[in-house]
């Protein structure tokens, strides 16, 4: 007798990588709560070892054995609710995790648990979406769906001293313009895993979209 085949559902992937204040962050939420899928910001790994190392004086650059120790306990230890950690939003916690994320060692010592969280979503929910820098090219090349999500480097740095000025942050539009600049260059001219769209991935400019415009041009697209 013939045995039945049962056919495992795969997990439905979508990727959105792009630089700091395109908005893909608030788009990636949205779309997962659209489609009831698990919502996976992957900058936020880099930002837990970053704060880590602040916490301790470790110098990144200087100290890299150190910055790899703290990413390989971070995965063996690893909760969903370290992601809640509202230190996690701040701009310090932005820098010192561009400063961690080049090392190739230490974007190793996380892979596998980025990909285990995207292929097998908690609470049995049959999608994930992801959200960072390299979630198309490298942590999930074979994803379903892929996007680039940019905007000027002027749009962006409006948007975060918006943001910032809203939290009661005391700091100048320069200032903010000269940090994302700074972090585009590190994001994108790193050796390993650089932020780049994937050959296969839409490329959304969101410099003259609204959030709702270009929520409703991804969905479409998909
Ligand atoms: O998306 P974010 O601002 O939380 O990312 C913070 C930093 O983490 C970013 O400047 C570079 C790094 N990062 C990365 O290298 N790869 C990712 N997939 C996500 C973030």
């Amino acid at each position: 007798m013939l045995k039945s085949l049962t056919t495992v559902p795969m997990t439905q992937i979508i990727t959105i990588d792009g630089p700091a204040a395109s908005g893909k962050g608030t788009l990636a939420r949205r779309l997962a709560d659209h489609l009831n899928y698990f919502y996976l910001d992957t900058g936020k790994f880099y930002r837990l070892v970053g704060l880590e190392a602040q916490a301790r004086g470790i110098t990144p650059e200087d100290d890299r054995d150190a910055v790899v120790e703290i990413a390989q306990n971070l995965a063996d230890e690893f909760t969903l609710d370290m992601m809640d950690n509202p230190k996690l939003k701040s701009d310090t916690a932005g820098q010192m995790a561009s400063r961690v994320a080049p090392h190739p060692p230490l974007r190793q010592a996380i892979l596998d648990l980025q990909r285990t969280l995207a292929n097998t979503p908690p609470q049995g929910l049959s999608g994930a979406v992801l959200d960072g820098r390299d979630c198309g090219t490298v942590i999930c090349p074979d994803a379903q769906h892929k996007f680039f999500i940019t905007a000027s480097t002027e749009t962006r740095s409006k948007r975060r001293f918006a943001e910032l000025q809203s939290m009661g942050e005391n700091t100048s539009y320069e200032d903010v313009f000269a940090d994302m600049t700074e972090r585009d260059d590190r994001d994108a001219n790193r050796a390993e895993a650089p932020m780049r769209p994937a050959e296969n991935a839409i490329v959304v400019d969101t410099s003259m979209l609204t959030a709702n415009q270009a929520f409703e041009l991804v969905v479409e697209n998909l």
